[in-house]
């Protein structure tokens, strides 16, 4: 097996001279000013290192990366009773779709699609103000990165929050089916501050390394969910992380994931790393595309696909 650091600085060079790049987000304003030829990888390890390439210290907005840890949040809050208001299959449709909502009745698909991860911001905020639930869901990220730089981009909260109409009406519909239990803006103003959560590749990494490693972060030695939970927030990532480019990602990298339209993807290498990747611009499904084709490289690379290494006869 090759090196770590030499297949990951190979990465890095190759992302870094690729002219497709694909196109940033615009939907929220201030996403769109972000310069698209920029490229980072971090790879948290056991033994608590990280190895990083490209613009590795440049902080991004995690998006819908958020949502993995606003879920493991509730799923602590509320524990199995999480699944009676959304539901855990790979909805087929946009992450921002409203169709299966009416059909059934207000329940989301999965706790990634943007209903879903509303209906989960709502558990987290019951029985507390919207700034307490956004200072639990900011410290819980800065406790799992082991690094107080976590910080909120108030910036792109606020182009959000101005621009966030289809949110609105997702959140309307599911109050409409009794779903949601808070005031509606309330909750929609700690979901778009939990999205514009920024942090760096290598802190991202580093705060998805408990799901590599039976709940427990291998670096600080903190318990964080019992192993039974990481493996199942694993199998929804894979399933649901990248919405209805889920198949394709399963296809082609092979590991639980998941994406944001700020360009990051979380992916676990379940008992070896949790892997960051950034690249602004984006495919049709609104997945890094640089960041896809990285992980695709990685796992082809370190044999690190959960569903079996690579051998001679792959060419
Ligand atoms: O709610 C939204 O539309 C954004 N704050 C997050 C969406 C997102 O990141 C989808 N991921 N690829």
């Amino acid at each position: 097996m090759p090196q770590l650091e030499t297949v990951v600085a190979e990465i890095a060079a190759e992302m870094a001279a690729r002219p497709d790049r694909g196109t940033v987000a615009t939907y929220i304003p201030e996403l769109g000013r972000v310069d698209p030829n920029q490229f980072a990888i971090a790879v948290a390890l056991e033994d608590g290192s990280t190895v990083c390439g490209g613009d590795c210290g440049t902080s991004f907005s995690i998006q819908s990366v958020s949502k993995v840890f606003t879920l493991t949040l509730a799923l602590g809050l509320a524990g199995d009773r999480l699944w009676n208001r959304v539901g855990r299959e790979p909805s087929g449709s946009r992450f921002n779709s409203i169709v299966q909502l009416e059909q059934e009745r207000g329940i989301p698909r999965n706790p990634f699609i943007n209903a879903g991860a509303i209906a989960v911001t709502d558990t987290i905020l019951s029985g507390h103000q919207p700034r307490e639930a956004l200072g639990e869901i900011l410290r819980f990220l800065q406790f799992l990165a082991d690094d107080d730089g976590v910080h909120i981009d108030r910036a792109v909260a606020a182009s959000e929050e101005r621009s966030g109409f289809n949110n609105r009406a997702l959140a309307n519909f599911m109050k409409g089916f009794g779903v949601i239990e808070n005031t509606v803006d309330y909750v929609l103003g700690v979901y778009f501050h939990h999205c514009a959560i920024a942090m760096t590749a290598r802190q991202l990494a580093k705060a998805g390394s408990f799901l590599a490693h039976q709940g427990r972060n291998p670096a600080t030695g903190h318990s964080v969910v019992t192993a039974e939970r990481a493996r199942r927030i694993n199998a929804i990532m894979l399933t649901c992380g990248h919405y209805d480019g889920s198949g394709e990602f399963a296809y082609r990298v092979g590991l639980p994931g998941k994406s944001g339209v700020g360009g990051a993807i979380l992916a676990i290498v379940p008992g070896k790393a949790s892997v960051a990747v950034w690249s602004p611009g984006l495919d049709a499904s609104g997945n890094s595309h640089l960041g896809r084709i990285a992980l695709e490289k990685l796992t082809a690379r370190m044999g690190w696909s959960v569903f079996g290494a690579p051998t001679m006869a792959d060419g």
